[in-house]
């Protein structure tokens, strides 16, 4: 049997990573909607726009092409942006601009058009409580502000990026608090979240505990 799989959590709890390498065991799709938001405010920025400005940004995606494959690449009006949309101007953009109802609209409606058919993962900040109500395993995954600055510091070193610590733990508290605060949608834990706290557990473990909980639901 194919399930549906919600992980939900603050930035840089290390809900992407998971969610792939347990796609990779499961065969199952990742679907990063954190990717669709920066895809948007990318958009919007190039085009010169207000992050609040949602009339001009839902017309602007409604004449755009817009593709996130399975693989995880993302392109736009065919040309690949994977890249692009992951500075940190784009991430702090991205929760502005999530903060628009009818972005929100758009976006929820084509995720759970895509996760329809079962077998996919979704990560995100609203997928347990909103997009994937009724999925059979539902995540939030959660670590320290400061765990979190400090894995994403590694991540971006390994990329060749520079960062400055205290910047970039400015930045991740500047957005969980922007994400829990916006009316609608925010993040929160569903009621029947498994909360994992992944401060003191390696990258394997967190997916050991998830593939865990999914094995006695398959
Ligand atoms: O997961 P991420 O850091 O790539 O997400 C970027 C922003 O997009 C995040 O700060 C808030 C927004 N977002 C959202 O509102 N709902 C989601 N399901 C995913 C992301």
């Amino acid at each position: 049997m194919r399930i549906n799989i919600a992980i939900d959590g603050p930035s840089a709890a290390g809900k992407s990573t998971v969610s792939d390498h347990l796609a990779q065991l499961l065969g199952y799709v990742h679907l990063d909607t954190g990717a669709m938001y920066r895809l948007v405010a990318y958009m919007a920025l190039k085009d010169g726009l207000g992050l609040d400005d949602e009339e001009a940004i839902v017309t602007l995606m409604k004449k755009s092409k817009m593709e996130f494959k399975d693989n995880g690449e993302i392109y736009l009006n065919g040309i690949e942006v994977s890249d692009k949309i992951r500075t940190n101007e784009i991430s702090m953009a991205a929760s502005t601009v999530s903060k628009n109802p009818r972005v929100r609209e758009a976006l929820v409606a084509l995720q759970k058009d895509i996760a329809k058919d079962k077998g996919y993962i979704l990560d995100g900040r609203d997928i347990g409580t909103v997009v994937l109500k009724d999925a059979e395993v539902k995540i939030y995954l959660t670590a320290s502000a400061e765990d979190r600055a400090k894995r994403r510091m590694i991540q971006n070193a390994a990329k060749g990026l520079k960062d400055d610590y205290e910047k970039l733990l400015k930045e991740i508290k500047d957005r969980d608090y922007q994400d829990m605060h916006r009316s609608v949608s925010p993040l929160k834990k569903a009621d029947d979240a498994i909360e994992i706290d992944t401060s003191d557990l390696s990258q394997d473990e967190v997916v050991e505990a998830i593939y865990k909980i999914v094995k006695t639901k398959i």
